[in-house]
């Protein structure tokens, strides 16, 4: 690799940063200026893509995660298709809990199900603790494929690893899937404290390994899903949650920019931002240019079109995509992304039409 690849060096620091050839995804994330505003959308290898959907007709989406080469190949997809300026990990957030022993899988149409859910501290305990390198080696081997794959390109495209955060991943392991108002997570954090801090404190270790692990393996950035957080008080967050946020992203590589996401934050976005990241990921509910102003200049942001945009004609979401980069005035650190995940139903050519716009827009 020859200095100026704008690769990530074994210390965390990166080739070209003192250049101009640096990629503008990296750029944005260190707040640096960009020749346009990079964009990449979550959920950009998915169910719209009929690529996608042709490989999920031969394998399971767990066998798919777990295969080096198809999920490489699932991670290539977007970056063909909709040249984007980043790539992320064909992964999911639940496969670094599934060796933890608590029965996890996709059932169709229904999404993740823990059969056995962690409600007690019995069930905490009983967590199995196996180090990432044993229990989802094929999620490193991916990264290392993928960074291979990407580093052949020019453009070089930048790879982000990502995992869940200790809240979102807690709330499926208590909830046993997805959940409507978290109830079994709400009452074993307000009833058994020193439980609930247990599991969260057993989660953020080994997802800062998992996230470690991936670093090492070739991720030059990383994305925290704390996807369900918005259900939550402001004051239960501070205490029950940021610690451990915190502590995760703490023990996290200097110099590998961490992008801090969830979802329905508007009420916790200072307190997530001083959980950490350097990037913070926003939501199609709050206004992109303010909430910047309101978090400071100290942090860059990522965000924010509602997702069921894509589903418009492009000249119709054109407006919308202009409002969000007119809200972010060119200011240095604004990463371009929907404000949750692509949805299933949207066209694949409205999604290349948004990569394009943005570039378009932005072009300095
Ligand atoms: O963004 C990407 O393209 C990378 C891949 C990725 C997936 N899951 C693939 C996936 C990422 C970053 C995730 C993260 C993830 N997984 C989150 C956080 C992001 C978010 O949406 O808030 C969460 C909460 C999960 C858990 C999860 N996995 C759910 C709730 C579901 C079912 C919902 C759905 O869309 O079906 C999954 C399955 C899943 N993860 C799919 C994909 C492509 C669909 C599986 C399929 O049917 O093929």
């Amino acid at each position: 690799m020859s200095p100026g690849d704008g690769t990530v060096r074994p210390d965390g620091t990166v080739t070209g940063a003192e250049g101009t050839d640096l990629v503008p995804f990296l750029q944005a994330c260190r707040r640096e200026a960009t020749r346009h505003t990079p964009v990449w959308l979550m959920r950009q290898a998915g169910r719209y893509l009929p690529e996608y959907r042709q490989i999920r007709s031969r394998l399971g989406f767990l066998e798919l995660c777990k295969n080096p080469e198809a999920a490489t190949e699932v991670t290539l997809l977007p970056v063909d298709r909709l040249k984007v300026d980043a790539a992320i990990l064909f992964a999911d957030i639940l496969l670094v809990v599934e060796p933890m022993g608590v029965g996890l899988e996709f059932s169709k149409g229904d999404g993740p199900v823990i059969h056995r859910p962690v409600r007690t501290g019995v069930d905490v305990d009983r967590l199995r603790d196996v180090p990432v390198e044993e229990s989802v080696p094929f999620v490193f081997e991916t990264v290392r494929q993928v960074r291979r794959a990407l580093d052949a390109r020019r453009p070089r495209v930048p790879l982000i690893g990502f995992a869940g955060a200790p809240f979102t991943l807690a709330s499926y392991l208590i909830e046993g899937g997805a959940s409507r108002n978290y109830l079994y997570a709400k009452r074993l954090m307000h009833g058994d404290p020193g439980v609930w801090h247990a599991l969260m404190a057993k989660l953020a270790r080994t997802v800062s390994a998992y996230v470690r692990g991936q670093i090492a393996a070739g991720a030059e950035a990383v994305q925290l899903f704390d996807s369900w957080v918005g259900t939550l008080a402001p004051d239960d967050y501070r205490e029950l949650v940021l610690p451990h946020t915190r502590a995760l992203i703490q023990a996290l590589p200097p110099g590998v920019p961490v992008i801090h996401f969830g979802t329905g934050t508007a009420g916790l976005l200072p307190l997530m931002k001083e959980a950490g990241g350097d990037v913070i990921g926003l939501d199609w509910r709050v206004d992109l240019g303010e909430t910047w102003d309101r978090l400071g200049s100290d942090i860059a942001v990522q965000g924010n079109l509602d997702p069921v945009a894509l589903l418009d004609k492009p000249a119709e979401f054109r407006p919308r995509v202009q409002a969000i980069l007119d809200g972010a005035r060119r200011r240095p650190g604004h990463i371009f992304n929907l404000g949750h995940g692509v949805l299933p139903e949207t066209p694949v050519e409205h999604a290349v039409a948004l990569v394009d716009m943005v570039h378009e827009l932005s072009a300095r």
